[in-house]
């Protein structure tokens, strides 16, 4: 099974990608609505078919990037049924299956930290998302969205603590940088529940938090009962010029093919050596050559009245160029492919 955990770094939140080698079926776990570019970066890269995104619960700190997903790939949505909350294409409910090709997720109640916490195992028991109900050395608050320490402490103790010791813990967030536990581990040792810790013990540690409510709260929770879905109910606008699509890197990058047929749309600056520039692969009709190591100090001299598409031999140098260009503030994209793919695809040079 592929297995990749994400961070999003202003939320402290754990996104998870699973997926079936075989068939290249995957479900993204709990996804931020921000890393909606970097996640499907990472499906398209790894080719992958995104079948459902789930999430462990309606959260409070960020918006879900689930309806983005669904509206972007067709995968289908899974929330927990008992929030009633919009655009759901799987209510789930304890004992539920989510296949992915041979793999699959199994759904547990873990209620306590909300009214409608999930936890998904996978089907050989080595694995479980526990979302916010255990974290490692942690548990989540239970002083809002129909929290209960008391139901907690029976979901980690039924549910969770009954998976095998070896069963790796992933949570839905850690705000110290820790990636992962077990559950021998977290029995033993956490904090709040671990070492034998009775439901009085638990109660009395959760009553006491005293955390600040998350900034997010008033904006996360109602976004979060339509799935993500924003409220005016469209997708942010993706770049207008063209076909532009971000990288897991974090590049913007754009098809030779669209660049050939639109060529009066943008402006060309390659970025190799004038040897280059003139030599077998030759250069794409009216391209501006700067060679990257003076593109800084001539920056000036690209022109900002069309979108600039950054050329170099195979599409790495390029990107170094697109990232200068971004800096200063240029609207812009790699030629994915470079000269090579150009070539390749018989387009004129
Ligand atoms: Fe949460």
């Amino acid at each position: 099974m592929i297995f990749r955990q994400l961070f999003d770094q202003v939320s402290s939140t754990y996104s998870y990608l699973l997926a079936d080698e075989g068939t290249r079926k995957a479900v993204f776990v709990d996804t931020v609505f921000e890393q909606h570019a970097r996640d499907t970066a990472l499906l398209r890269e790894l080719d992958l078919e995104l079948v459902a995104v789930l999430d462990t619960h309606c959260h409070a700190d960020h918006v879900t990037g689930a309806w983005l997903m669904k509206t972007e790939l067709g995968s289908k949505v899974g929330l927990a049924a008992a929030y009633a909350a919009q655009n759901v294409d799987l209510p789930l409910a304890h004992g539920d299956v989510v296949p992915f090709g041979a793999c699959s997720l199994h759904v547990r109640a873990t209620p306590g930290h909300t009214a409608g916490c999930l936890s998904f195992v996978t089907a050989d028991r080595t694995m479980v998302l526990t979302g916010d109900a255990l974290l490692v050395r942690g548990a989540g608050r239970t002083d809002f969205q129909g929290g209960d320490a008391t139901l907690l402490f029976r979901s980690i103790r039924d549910q969770l603590f009954t998976l095998p010791d070896a069963c790796v813990v992933y949570p839905g967030h850690d705000y110290e940088g820790r990636t992962s536990s077990t559950i021998g581990e977290e029995r033993r040792h956490n904090p709040r529940i671990g070492g034998g810790a009775r439901e009085e013990d638990f109660v009395g540690y959760m009553r006491n938090l005293a955390l600040p409510h998350p900034k997010q709260l008033a904006v996360a929770v109602p976004a979060n009962m339509r799935a993500g879905q924003p409220e005016d109910g469209k997708a942010p606008l993706a770049p207008q010029w063209g076909p532009v699509v971000t990288t897991y890197a974090g590049l913007p990058e754009i098809a030779p093919e669209w660049v050939a047929q639109h060529r009066e749309k943008v402006h060309v600056l390659d970025v190799r050596s004038a040897a280059e520039f003139e030599g077998e692969l030759g250069h794409i009709k009216g391209a501006q050559l700067i060679p990257l190591d003076d593109l800084r100090a001539r920056v000036a001299e690209v022109s900002s009245d069309k979108p600039v598409v950054v050329v170099c031999q195979t599409g790495r140098r390029s990107g170094m160029g697109a990232v200068i260009l971004k800096k200063a503030g240029l609207t812009t994209a790699n030629l994915a492919g470079g000269m090579v793919r150009w070539r390749d695809l018989g387009l004129p040079s």
